[in-house]
Parts: structure tokens; sequence; C-alpha cells
């Protein structure tokens, strides 16, 4: 037999390669997307001037960007054989699933461009991530029996979004947060997601598949899906006064704070800090239920940082504070996981182009720890 290698459980600390994209310093809580940290992007940026950086490795110049941002616009609306397939999903399943087959129906009705593969990843990154926020508002109006309605091109991304999804103009402070918000989920380096969208385009599959295997690995609630299981953690706790006996009985039966810890981050994840300054901003308009989830919110980091923040590195995650964020501007539940696959779409799309250009099949080993050279018995004497 062969002898036992040293395994890494969840190919922790290892490089399988090398990226212009993301840094993220876990251990003194900092994050850059192309060497622009997280927190000028978001006092200064918007998702698209970010999804162009995130796509082309530097800001883009005024022209460059008015460009891009109509490219945006022109990809905005979503073709009827998709709403179509929206409207059958809506009656039974949730958004996340809803989304994850209408990215995967959309090439099946899209043109393609060019010929040239550069232009054509490029043309599919915007396709992908224009429609996809688009393709959510559809699934949240349908699902409550309401009309889709048409994006508004006068309207910046995250405006049009909150504006698909409730039929009215946003409040411009309402966009401009989401849009921060966006900005702080488009992009995270080789995180669970986005590795499994580069493992399946390393095998040249396209770059629709590669996004559908992105949400897929983005869904479960250890990733992305812990937004809305963090929010689902507050509504059990209930009174801000029952959270430290919620933690100290979850803890001490091994469960997971749902919006605390990460693999990388040792300490406070940048992300989290600005939403909690911007959970902070909305709190005084936000209705007595959101103030309340504020407060257990409030309440439950005190006791983790005390617990296990500074012995074990458990700190707030992105997560943590999203939920009652996305509440106060109107947006549910259910769609919050969608949204951060929506926004995170470009650094995934960004990924897989970057890892073309030196392309290598990922085909990691796993070690056999079973019997062999077994004697094949006739079924009837086994
Ligand atoms: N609550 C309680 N204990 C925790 C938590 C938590 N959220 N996270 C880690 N620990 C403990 C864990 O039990 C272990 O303790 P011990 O050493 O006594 O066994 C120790 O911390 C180390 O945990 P680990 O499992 O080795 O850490 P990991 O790197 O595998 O876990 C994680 C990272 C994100 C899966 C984990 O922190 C977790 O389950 N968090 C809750 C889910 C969550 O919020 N996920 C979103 C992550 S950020 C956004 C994103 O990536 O999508």
């Amino acid at each position: 037999m062969q002898e036992k290698p040293t395994i890494n459980l969840g190919l922790e600390g290892i490089y399988f390669g090398e990226s212009r994209i993301a840094m993220i310093d876990g251990i003194n809580g900092r994050l850059y997307y192309c060497g622009y940290s997280i927190e000028s992007l978001a006092d200064n940026s918007t998702y698209e001037e970010t999804c162009y950086l995130i796509l082309h490795g530097r800001l883009p110049k005024g022209e460059e960007l008015e460009k891009f941002s109509a490219m945006m616009k022109e990809s905005r609306d979503i073709p009827q054989n998709i709403l179509d397939l929206i409207k059958d999903m809506a009656k039974t399943a949730m958004p996340m699933d809803i989304l994850r087959t209408a990215m995967s129906a959309l090439p099946a009705y899209q043109k393609k461009q060019s010929g040239n593969p550069d232009e054509e990843n490029f043309a599919e990154s915007i396709n992908i991530i224009s429609k996809s926020t688009s393709i959510i508002a559809a699934i949240e109006r349908i699902r409550k029996g309401l009309d889709y309605i048409k994006p508004d091109h006068s309207l910046g991304h995250a405006a049009n979004f909150l504006y698909m999804l409730k039929g009215t103009a946003p409040d411009s402070k309402h966009a401009r947060i989401l849009d921060i918000m966006m900005i702080l989920h488009a992009e995270h380096g080789s995180n669970a997601s986005t590795f499994t969208a580069i493992a399946a385009a390393s095998t040249l599959s396209d770059l629709y598949s590669a996004i559908v295997a992105g949400i897929c690995a983005l869904k479960g609630p250890l990733h992305g899906g812990a937004d809305e299981a963090s929010l689902s953690m507050l509504y059990a706790i209930g009174e801000p006064e029952n959270t430290s006996t919620y933690i100290d009985d979850a803890l001490s039966g091994k469960k997971r704070i749902m919006g605390f810890g990460h693999r990388i981050y040792k300490n406070y994840d940048p992300r989290a800090r600005i939403i909690k300054k911007y959970l902070e901003e909305l709190e005084g308009d936000a209705d007595e239920k959101i103030r309340k989830l504020a407060k257990i919110e409030m309440e439950a980091e005190k006791i983790m940082i005390e617990r296990l923040g500074k012995q074990k590195g458990i700190w707030p995650n992105v997560d943590f504070f999203s939920g009652p964020v996305y509440l106060s501007l109107g947006i549910p539940k259910e769609i919050f996981t969608p949204l951060f696959a929506a926004s995170r779409s470009v650094g995934w799309c960004a990924h897989v182009i970057e890892y073309w250009k030196n392309n290598r099949l990922i085909r990691p080993l796993d070690y056999y720890s079973g019997e062999i050279d077994l004697e094949y018995k006739p079924i009837s004497e086994r």
C-alpha cells in the first residue's frame, strides 16, 4: 500500500495558482481588489466601476466607464423563455434554485457575439452580471404573484434592481447602500464557489457552466447561504435578552453561530465592519422589528468576541450584519443568497477568464484507504 500522504482536508492552506484579482490579509483583516482597499472602494466606487476593475485589473477612465455601464444596461432585460421558466418554477422552488436553473438556461437564448474568445468572454460576463439581478427581481415578484417589471435604463445597477423588485423609484440612500453591499460581495479570492467555478472551467467547459457551478457551491450555509441562516438565527433568538443563553447553549452543543468565523480571516472581516456601519446608519429609520434584530446582533457580536474572538479567531463575517441591512432596503431573506450570487458573479467570471489564460486541468488526489484484491463472489454466494 502507498504510504499515507499528508492530507489537507478542505484543501486548507493549499495554493493552486496565482491571481491578481483579490488579496486577503486574514491576520490583519484587510481585503483589496486589484490593489484597492475594500474601504476605499466602498467609500468611492460604484458596483459598475468595481466590476470594470475586477474584470480589467484597473480602474476605468471616464469614457470607458460610460461604455461599460451602457453595455451593462443593454444586457439587463431577460428573455421571455426565462420568464416562463421562472413562472413555472416559482410555484414550488426556492429562489436560489430558480436562479441556478435560469442561469443554466440563459445561453440557450443568447446569440454568440463575435467569435473572438476574449470579446466573447467579456460579453458573456456582462450578460451574466447584468441579467442575474434582473432574474432575481423577476423571481421575487413572480413568487408574490406580481408582474415582471422591465429594467429602467436611467438607473444604475443597484437602483435598477430595487426598482425592478418594487416597481417604484428607489430612495437614493437605499440605492447607494445596496450598491456598496454589491461592491463588498463582488469578489473574494479562491473561496469555495470561485474554486468550484474555476474547477469546472479548467476542463474547458464554458463560462455559463462555470457560473452555475459557482452558484451551486455558494448556496450552502457554510458559504453564501450563511446570510439567510444568520437572520434565521436572529429570529430564533427572538429577544435581545435571550442572546447569551442562546449562544452558550449553541456553543456547549458544538453548534456553529452563523455569520461568525472564516477560513482565512482570523480577525474582524473588513466587509462586516463596513456593513455594521451602514446598519447603524439605517437603524434610526428602520421599523421596530428590524431595530430589535439589530440589537440582538450587537449583543451577539459582543458575546461572541468575548467567548471566541481572541481565543479562536472567530469574528463576525460578511454574512452577519447583512440580513437587517437588506431587510431595511425592502429585500426579503429568501433572496439574500441569490443577491450574493449576483454580486459575486463578476468575481467568478474574472477568475475563470484569468485561469483560462494559463489553464491546467484541476485534478487533485484522494488517498484510497479501502481494501484491494477482494475476491469477486457471485451474488448467490455473498
Ligand atoms: N460558531 C462557533 N464555533 C465556530 C464557528 C462558528 N461560526 N466557526 C468556527 N468555529 C470553531 C469550530 O468549532 C472549531 O472549534 P474547535 O477547534 O474547538 O473544534 C474552530 O472554531 C475552528 O473551526 P474550523 O471548522 O476549523 O474553521 P473553518 O475554517 O473550517 O470554518 C467556517 C470556516 C466559515 C466554515 C466556519 O467558521 C463556520 O461554520 N461559520 C458559520 C457559517 C458562516 O458564517 N459562513 C460564512 C462564511 S463568510 C462568507 C462566505 O465565505 O460565504
